[in-house]
């Protein structure tokens, strides 16, 4: 039933020694690779570093099996890694944890999803709703990789559904419910945290989720502290979220301005904020306003697109060159950003997909602490034909910004499904998990997993 050992028995043996020239990590990165070449088209072939192909067919095997020390083998699971999307995602029901209903839409109940749909934070409604929907989703969490948590809780924090020290105080409690949370220490459990803060808006997250899986959108990862919520070998970027109206389906492209045609450098889109490098790229927009526009777009409602613009400066990420967009004349785009080359100017920023997407095809990041004439001089010295190259490599992945249905073969949640296959484990356990000769999981007090009762000791 609820036991974890109704599932096939699974010997990772610690004594293997593998002939094969690739390493493990090779293999496995072989195996993600032709995953992932499944739904992204080929412009990226050249970035792909794999092992050569004959050795991966080497000694009859398969390039999923491990030969051990006895003679015997270990073959690593479809499951997870194979070359389809296979995984089931179990999704946390509103009414099946007490506080996730506050969670969800404040401690009124008033906060409806619809409302939590727009701006920065509508990643958090669509990865729930579209998993809701999702035919990888399962009901039965016995036979669940992962466990996905939903929340809207930045939304219900804005709209003042529930303040800071609530939202942490929820969060516990809801976690304290899960027993296959505490099962895994929160290793299989999935969250979204969609604003800039990432998982610093529950406060306490380092202490309860910080085995967790977070995804958390594009950006620099850096709070005012300096700190990082972001694990780059747990955590998964996502596309920041786009208004729906921007991506519609169906309507005839604008084509493009030629290069010979735009009338600008760059445009650097953002404010000031009183940072240092922000406010050097003002500068150099006045100094040189034939060149250089600040939020041009703005200005000039005049002109059609961001294509009078050769470069589009960006400080953290590609999808706010779309964002910045004044609305109304967005609709005959689908995705913006690739209309221009982004010139990213933030140090930590993090890009989704970087599995399958080689950034050094579609945008420049150049240090922020060069910004200056050198900046215009070297975007000068660009020739357009490898400015058309980067459009043209930019507009073939654009699709995995948007968050369409899942019919659609290449959208954000298609990357998302694809990166949270990458984590699915077939074993967890925690510092509060034992098992015995039987296969049992039982806790520190030997009760068996299948009668766990919340409320539920939580990590430390
Ligand atoms: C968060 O909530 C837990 C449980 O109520 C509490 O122990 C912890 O101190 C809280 N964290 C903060 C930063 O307030
Ligand atoms: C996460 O938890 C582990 C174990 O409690 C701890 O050693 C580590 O410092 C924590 N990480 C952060 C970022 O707090
Ligand atoms: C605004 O755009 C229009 C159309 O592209 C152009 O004719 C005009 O010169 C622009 N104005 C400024 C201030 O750049
Ligand atoms: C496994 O072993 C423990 C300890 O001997 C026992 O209490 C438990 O009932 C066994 N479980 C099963 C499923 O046989």
């Amino acid at each position: 039933m609820g036991s974890p050992n109704n599932k096939p028995a699974r010997i990772f043996s610690l004594h293997h020694h593998t002939s094969l020239p690739c390493t493990r990590a090779h293999q496995i990165g072989a195996l993600l690779l032709i995953a992932t070449t499944f739904f992204l088209t080929r412009v990226f072939d050249q970035s792909f570093s794999t092992c050569p192909p004959s050795s991966l067919n080497h000694d009859h095997s398969s390039p999923n099996v491990v030969h051990v020390s006895d003679g015997g083998s270990l073959s690593w699971p479809q499951r997870g890694y194979g070359p389809h999307l296979s995984l089931k995602i179990y999704v946390y029901e509103e009414d099946e944890i007490d506080g996730l209903k506050e969670l969800l839409r404040g401690r009124d109940g008033k906060i409806s999803a619809d409302a939590c749909l727009k701006g920065q934070w509508g990643t958090q409604v669509k990865i729930h709703g579209l998993l809701l929907k999702s035919r990888l989703r399962t009901r039965k969490k016995e036979e669940a990789d992962l466990f996905f948590v939903p929340a809207y809780a930045k939304c219900v924090r804005m709209m003042g559904g529930l303040n800071d020290k609530e939202i942490n105080h929820t969060y516990v409690k809801v976690l304290s419910q899960m027993p296959y949370f505490r099962r895994s220490g929160g290793r299989d459990h999935v969250f979204v945290f969609p604003s800039g803060a990432g998982a610093h808006l529950f406060r306490s997250w380092a202490t309860y989720i910080n085995r967790s899986i977070i995804l958390t959108p594009e950006a620099d990862r850096t709070d005012k502290k300096d700190t990082s919520a972001f694990n780059t070998w747990k955590d998964i970027i996502i596309p920041g979220n786009v208004e729906d109206g921007m991506t519609k389906r169906g309507v005839a492209m604008v084509q493009p301005l030629p290069l010979s045609k735009r009338k600008y450098l760059a445009n650097y889109l953002g404010r000031a904020q009183g940072k240092v490098g922000r406010l050097k790229l003002i500068e150099l927009a006045k100094q040189f306003p034939d060149k250089v526009c600040f939020n041009g777009h703005g200005r000039n409602s005049s002109a059609f697109g961001l294509d009078i613009y050769r470069f589009v400066i960006e400080l953290e990420t590609l999808a706010y060159c779309s964002d910045a967009f004044p609305r109304k004349r967005n609709r005959d785009y689908e995705c913006l950003w690739v209309e221009c080359v982004p010139v990213i100017l933030s140090d930590q920023a993090e890009f989704p997909f970087q599995n399958v997407i080689d950034y050094t095809q579609i945008s420049i990041k150049w240090p922020s602490t060069r910004i200056g004439l050198e900046l215009l001089e070297y975007l000068e010295s660009i020739p357009d034909e490898k400015i058309e190259q980067m459009l043209a490599a930019g507009r073939q992945v654009r699709c995995l910004w948007v968050y369409a249905p899942e019919f659609e073969s290449c959208s954000a949640m298609q990357g998302i499904l694809w990166e949270l296959q990458r984590k699915v484990r077939q074993f967890h356990q925690s510092a509060e998990t034992f098992w015995l000769h039987n296969r049992t999981i039982v806790d520190r007090h030997l009760v068996e997993f299948s009668s766990w009762d919340p409320p539920m000791p939580l990590p430390r």
